[in-house]
């Protein structure tokens, strides 16, 4: 009899937060690891101590995304390694900070790791997994991608971006034995919002998440096989709601004519 097999699931921003938490319930579940993030040290604890409690085989891949060598070192690896049979799109960076108060060369690094590091590195995955007939890919959005006038306008547009790429690459890969989730999680209680110059403690309690809690529910979306997980989201009719005006919208969003409401009156 042979026994189930998981695979190796490959997680970029394993260091911390929302990344480490995949990283010990992948393993949990049976997947060896590779964990991709810039803190070698902190990488290196994890994976002592997930190898200790579960017994997987875990490697430390040190990579900042943000470095075109480093990345196409990740992508090398994802192209080469055919054990890899989840990537987990995890790494990424935001603020709160308005477009006119940010610089835009920080604005410039966060598209390069959000977008670019995230688009490569699903392209570096994606044919093998075709190939192969069999794969996943979990991609960390954001509630932002649909709600853009809540923090910073070119974080919810990178994440907005990583929510439609998901939707049209499962799309696309739906007969291919490929599987694509966007998880769009709330504010969650990590490292991020310091990092992003608002510390967690500042927003009001009943809007974050654990960030145990939020990778428990996005993972349970994942068994589920659903395209969009939103773990906050109490009332899912409005998300159908919300994906159901986009579908009726869609056959008729394209036309040779205005629409009359644009007819010059005469
Ligand atoms: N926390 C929230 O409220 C929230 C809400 C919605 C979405 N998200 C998304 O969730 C994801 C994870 O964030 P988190 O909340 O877990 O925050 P976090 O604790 O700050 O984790 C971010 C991870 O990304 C890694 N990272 C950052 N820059 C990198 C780079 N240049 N190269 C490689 N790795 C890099 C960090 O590791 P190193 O510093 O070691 O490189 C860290 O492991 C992000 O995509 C974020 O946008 C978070």
């Amino acid at each position: 009899m042979t026994s189930f097999q998981p695979g190796t699931a490959l997680i970029t921003g394993a260091s911390s937060g929302i990344g480490a938490l995949y990283a010990d319930r992948l393993a949990q579940g049976g997947y060896d690891l590779v964990l991709v993030a810039r803190n070698v040290e902190r990488l290196k604890a994890l994976a002592n101590d997930i190898r200790t409690r579960t017994g997987r085989a875990v490697e430390v891949f040190p990579a900042d995304l943000n470095d075109a060598v480093s990345l196409a070192k990740v992508e090398a690896k994802l192209r080469q390694d055919a054990g890899i049979t989840l990537l987990v799109n995890n790494a990424g960076s935001g603020t709160h900070t308005p477009l006119l108060d940010s610089d835009v060369e920080q604005m410039s690094r966060m598209i390069d790791l959000n977008v670019t590091a995230l688009t490569r590195l699903t392209y570096a995955a994606a044919p093998g997994f075709v190939a192969r007939g069999s794969g996943a890919i979990i991609n960390i959005s954001s509630i932002v991608a649909i709600s853009p006038e809540t923090l910073n306008g070119v974080y919810g547009g990178s994440k907005a971006f990583v929510l439609a790429f998901s939707q049209s690459l499962r799309h696309e890969l739906a007969d291919k034995g490929v599987r694509v989730q966007a998880v769009l999680p709330g504010a969650t209680a990590t490292d991020f919002w310091a990092t992003g110059g608002l510390p967690v403690e500042h927003l009001p309690a009943e809007i974050v998440m654990r960030a145990e809690d939020l990778v428990d529910a996005a993972l349970l979306g994942f068994e589920r096989g659903e395209a969009v997980t939103i773990p906050s989201l109490h009332q899912v009719e409005e998300w159908n709601a919300y994906e159901a005006a986009r579908h009726t919208m869609a056959p008729h969003l394209s036309s040779n004519t205005p629409a009359p409401r644009y007819r010059a009156a005469v």
